[in-house]
């Protein structure tokens, strides 16, 4: 629950008449759960789970996205992204039979209405990421999407498998920025007048900024000093109307923003008219729709029907929806979005027992961050249960943004987190899947302001920056440490270098000998963040002390 009256009492107005989601409706709740003291705790429902394994041969679950979220009819070729792999919980069973060749699935791609196929073609069963391109002038521009199908079969089998998706084939935008997704690796991709139209990676890192204390002072300088401290994204939570001054010096000085629309998504009036003041802007990066629409227990419909008009209005941006619970009706609170971002404020809170005078389960009561223990460890925790959940629910797993916490207050948190620990619950993100920070809340203390600035400045740039948006997803190394469970290490590869992040996330010095296996690698090319020595022998990385809240990011050359 972020702290913001006006947006209190315009939820308070809001909900309303209008139908909750959960049990007990009429009671106060957060994240379906009753948090004042004198009501008894329930189950509040809809939490995702594993579903029902399917015992006996595995089932061959294909899916498909174009690699990219939107073409522009500028380009000439298109790709797909095909994966087909085993599963206990989703797809077709995969026959056992000799007559065919059991490891070849034969797959087609088409659109819906046309019957000569984009794609022709084969993979081996149980591979991911498989690339094929097609040539994007078989199809026609269009503000709509295309809505594709996939015909597959066991090669000489018959054909059972079907998959849809769609893909953005748009006209070429005369005025402002694009950005699309990169289905297969999850990172941004942004192109505007100041990229000279060509897209460029974009790992988003800023802070939710207020109007009061630093837009509404109406003095650009204070946006150039926060641009100044490194951050090369913002979020603000004002609108065209209460700051065109302040978006037009955004779009000047290229500070991306994504746009706010949660004082009234709710209200498709107000999201039209938001979106015809935004969609054209230079530095719009994506827009933010729903504020922890699950917390609120906020109807399902609300954010479904802002993002299609979105998608309408301006289908040249992503959106945005940021959920604050651990598991309340992930599904449908995640499926309007193409971004999802996660609250997790976890630190300085009793994560036992509340301000409201009752204890925090599962299910009762809010401690300020949903079912956490309090501490760092809540980050990745949550980032887990996000792609577990997906993957459970057998979707494409979405572009992930990590909201830190850069406050206290409101009785829930009674400290900010040091910058070490902001330092360490980046990281841990970024090990668990995140792409993307947007802290809460800015102007902050000065000291967190320079802290993230300087982080973003190494993790948004390049080298670093071309791991994180442009590598593989992270792979996680595993580091066995006797004594501690919280050393954390995640891998990149981008051709023939390897990003290494190691997190120490306990409060305590390691020391002793840590060793992180890094196949193949020759040498240390680069230390990019942190002060922890490594040598490398034998194709692994040691020290012999990873300071307490330590990161590290290293680069290697590999074979
Ligand atoms: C596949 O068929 C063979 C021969 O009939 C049989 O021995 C084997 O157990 C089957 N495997 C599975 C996983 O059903
Ligand atoms: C599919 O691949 C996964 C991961 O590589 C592996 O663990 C699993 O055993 C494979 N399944 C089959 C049936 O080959
Ligand atoms: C604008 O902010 C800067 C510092 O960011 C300050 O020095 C200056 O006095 C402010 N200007 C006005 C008109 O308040
Ligand atoms: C919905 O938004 C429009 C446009 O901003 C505004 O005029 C109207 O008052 C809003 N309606 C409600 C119920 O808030
Ligand atoms: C949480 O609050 C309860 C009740 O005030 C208290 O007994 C407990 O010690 C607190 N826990 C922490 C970790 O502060
Ligand atoms: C190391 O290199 C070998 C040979 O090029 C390759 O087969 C292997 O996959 C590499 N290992 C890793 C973990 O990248
Ligand atoms: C590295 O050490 C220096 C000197 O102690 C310190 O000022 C700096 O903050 C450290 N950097 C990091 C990223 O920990």
């Amino acid at each position: 629950m972020k702290w913001s009256g006006f947006w209190l009492a315009a939820a308070a107005a809001g909900v309303k008449g209008q139908e909750q989601t959960g049990n007990h409706i009429d009671w106060p709740r957060w994240c379906g759960k009753v948090y004042e003291a004198g009501y008894p705790g329930f189950d509040p429902g809809g939490q995702t789970s594993a579903p029902t394994a399917v015992a006996g041969r595995p089932l061959l679950h294909v899916q498909f996205q174009p690699r990219y979220s939107l073409y522009l009819d500028s380009e000439e070729e298109g790709e797909f992204v095909v994966n087909a792999d085993f599963s206990q919980f989703h797809g077709t069973t995969w026959p056992n039979a000799t007559s065919i060749r059991a490891s070849k699935f034969i797959f087609s791609i088409n659109t819906v209405e046309g019957d000569d196929p984009l794609v022709q073609n084969l993979v081996t069963v149980n591979t991911t990421g498989n690339i094929f391109s097609f040539d994007l002038s078989r199809l026609t521009p269009s503000l709509e999407p295309i809505q594709l199908v996939l015909y597959g079969a066991p090669e000489g089998g018959d054909p059972t498998w079907t998959a849809t998706s769609s893909l953005y084939y748009l006209p070429e935008k005369k005025k402002g920025s694009v950005t699309r997704i990169d289905n297969l690796k999850g990172g941004l991709w942004f192109r505007n007048t100041a990229s000279k139209n060509k897209f460029e990676p974009l790992l988003a890192y800023g802070f939710y900024s207020s109007y009061d204390g630093f837009l509404g002072n109406k003095n650009t300088s204070d946006i150039q000093h926060y641009a100044d401290l490194g951050l090369n994204a913002i979020t603000p939570l004002t609108i065209y109307r209460d700051s065109a001054n302040e978006f037009a010096y955004m779009d000047k000085i290229d500070l991306k923003f994504m746009y706010n629309l949660r004082e009234g998504y709710k209200n498709l009036t107000y999201v039209h008219e938001q979106v015809l003041a935004a969609r054209d802007a230079e530095a719009i990066f994506a827009y933010w729709s729903a504020d922890e629409p699950d917390g609120w227990q906020d109807p399902f419909s609300a954010p479904v029907l802002a993002y299609n008009l979105l998608r309408k209005l301006d289908p040249y941006h992503p959106v945005a929806v940021v959920l604050n619970c651990q598991n309340y009706y992930f599904a449908e609170y995640s499926a309007p979005a193409d971004i999802l971002m996660a609250d997790v404020y976890p630190i300085g809170i009793n994560s036992t027992f509340s301000k409201w005078g009752t204890a925090c389960t599962p299910s009762l009561g809010d401690c300020g961050c949903d079912n956490c223990e309090g501490t760092v460890q809540d980050v990745p925790a949550r980032f887990d249960d996000l792609a577990r959940y997906e993957s459970w629910l057998g979707r494409w797993p979405k572009t992930k943004i990590f909201n830190p916490q850069s406050f206290h207050g409101q009785d829930y948190w009674f400290r900010d987190p040091s910058p070490a620990e902001e330092y360490v619950m980046a990281a841990l993100a970024l090990n668990h899947g995140a792409q993307g920070v947007i802290s809460w809340v800015y102007p902050t203390s000065e000291i967190l302001g320079r802290a993230h600035g300087a982080f973003a400045k190494v993790i948004s740039r390049e080298p670093v920056l071309g791991f994180l948006v442009g590598g593989d997803r992270p792979r996680k190394i595993d580091v066995r440490v006797p004594g501690t469970d919280v050393v954390d290490v995640s891998g990149w590869v981008v051709g023939k270098k390897m990003l290494v992040i190691v997190v120490n996330g306990g409060y305590i010095d390691v020391r002793q000998r840590v060793e992180v296996p890094v196949p193949n690698a020759t040498v240390v090319a680069g230390t990019h963040w942190g002060n922890v020595t490594w040598r490398l022998e034998g194709e692994k990385l040691s020290t012999g002390l990873l300071p307490a809240m330590a990161v590290s990011l290293v680069v290697v050359d590999v074979r």
